[in-house]
């Protein structure tokens, strides 16, 4: 099986894009890797490298601990998956799943053996005799991934393998890649934008931005402590909700982190609070996922946001309810997000956001009801290159279809000990961590 290690991998094309920035990442034998990022980060570019497709313009990578800079790519025993795989449309499935074992001279009967067993193994062993035309897109995938699997390679790479797919298969596969690849205990690279997919299927999961590595962990470490904001705005769905506060200390008792018209405070005995206290007098970000807000009535004591439903978002299992709490919210740049002004004109920008919050797998499949016309009247103020502010939509988790609609009241119990702290540059404020 294979190791590979990327050593301080940059790759500028000629053009002068610097489309991989300093990379070091290592992925064990038999590990399930996950690249994820938005489109144009530079996830393909790693990939191309480690199958010596591309050339790194400096740096090494390493293959079983070697550097395989000038190792050519047919010599790396490497297997890929695109989205946009191509079969031989003449030949029938299990000619196509066999076609490499063929270039390699392997015999008929024993070549007829491992189609089988693939086949099998991907579940496509009844379909061996028809030609592509005749199958599913899924299953067209599964010959896809056979072809490259049968092979035995020492190293998987994929290339959002499930991409052309719709939804419902998406999901299927996603458990079928990640289990065969297990079962084979094949060293596997995969690229993919869908944070779902990506938390669903890697062992660990490296996540990047504009060429630049911004974390490597299991998704539990990924999601539950995410080392930038940008990490943080991009795991879950829905989105974490990210607000503007500015952090307020009062010595041996608490340290108020305002938020526009509310406060919350986290009191001095919380081992964070020494952490955030360094800011005090200064703006931060405060991260609340949506399942640390729990709904409740109104007038209850304790850690509590009050707002107004803005608007509801019903997903079957469950119902988003957006709460405008006086808040300003952070949105990250360059998630497909929407920055809007409030000109009527504009409005139309977050309908494109919410398309690209669909092409990158953020908003799951629910549909989304618009929200109501005359919000977002607030101008954006605009962070050079980093963030941009506008007013908080918390969500917040309601149960199916809830007898509340826009307009209501709506007070939210807060988990204090699941609140993320993030400093102006977007790296995360924590104890031990600066
Ligand atoms: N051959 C190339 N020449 C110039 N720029 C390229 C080339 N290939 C990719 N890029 C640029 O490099 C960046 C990263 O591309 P890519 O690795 O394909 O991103 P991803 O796979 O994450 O969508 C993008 O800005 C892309 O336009
Ligand atoms: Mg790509």
């Amino acid at each position: 099986m294979t190791t590979v290690a990327l050593k301080d991998v940059t790759k500028v094309f000629q053009d002068g894009t610097v489309a991989v920035d300093t990379i070091n990442l290592d992925v064990n034998d038999g590990e399930f890797m996950v690249l994820l990022g938005p489109s144009g980060c530079g996830k393909s570019t790693v990939l191309r490298m480690v199958a010596g497709l591309e050339d790194p313009t400096s740096g090494a990578v390493m293959l079983d601990g070697e550097v395989a800079n000038d190792l050519p790519p047919r010599d790396r025993k490497i297997a890929m998956v695109f989205q946009d795989f191509a079969l031989y449309p003449h030949m029938t499935v299990g000619d196509n799943i066999g076609f490499p074992l063929r270039l390699a001279g392997v015999d008929q009967a024993p070549r007829g053996e491992r189609i089988q067993d693939v086949a099998s193994a991907l579940g496509i062993a009844d379909v061996l005799g028809r030609k592509p035309s005749q199958l599913s897109g899924g299953q067209r995938q599964r010959v896809a991934m056979g072809r490259a699997i049968v092979r035995r390679p020492g190293l998987f790479l994929m290339d959002e393998p499930l991409s052309n797919l719709d939804s419902g298969l998406r999901a299927e596969l996603r458990a079928e890649i990640s289990g065969l690849t297990r079962e084979l205990g094949v060293t596997t690279i995969y690229v993919t934008h869908d944070q779902a997919e990506a938390l669903t299927m890697a062992d660990r999961v490296a996540i990047m931005r504009k060429g630049v590595l911004q974390d490597v962990g299991t998704p539990t470490q990924v999601y539950g402590r995410p080392a930038t904001l940008y990490v943080a705005a991009f795991l879950g769905s829905p989105r974490m909700n990210l607000l503007e506060a500015s952090v307020y200390v009062h010595l041996d008792r608490y340290v108020a982190l305002s938020l526009g018209e509310q406060s919350l405070y986290l009191p001095w005995d919380d081992i964070r609070s020494r952490a955030v206290a360094h800011y005090h007098g200064e703006r931060i970000v405060v991260g609340l996922r949506a399942e640390g807000l729990t709904p409740i009535a109104p007038g209850t004591a304790g850690h509590v946001l009050q707002g107004r439903i803005r608007y509801l978002e019903h997903h079957g299992h469950e119902s988003l309810a957006f709460l405008d709490i006086g808040a300003t919210a952070i949105v990250v740049d360059e998630m497909g997000t929407p920055v809007e002004t409030g000109e009527p004109g504009q409005r139309g920008l977050r309908r494109f956001g919410q398309v690209m919050q669909r092409l990158t797998g953020r908003a799951g499949d629910a549909p989304i009801s618009a929200p109501p016309s005359g919000v977002h009247r607030t101008s954006v103020l605009t962070d050079p290159g980093r963030h941009h502010r506008r007013p908080a939509e918390l969500a917040v988790r309601l149960a199916p279809y809830p007898a509340v609609s826009a307009g209501h009241p709506l007070a939210v119990q807060v988990r204090m000990d699941a609140l993320h702290f993030f400093d102006e540059r977007g790296d995360r404020i924590d104890v031990g961590w600066r």
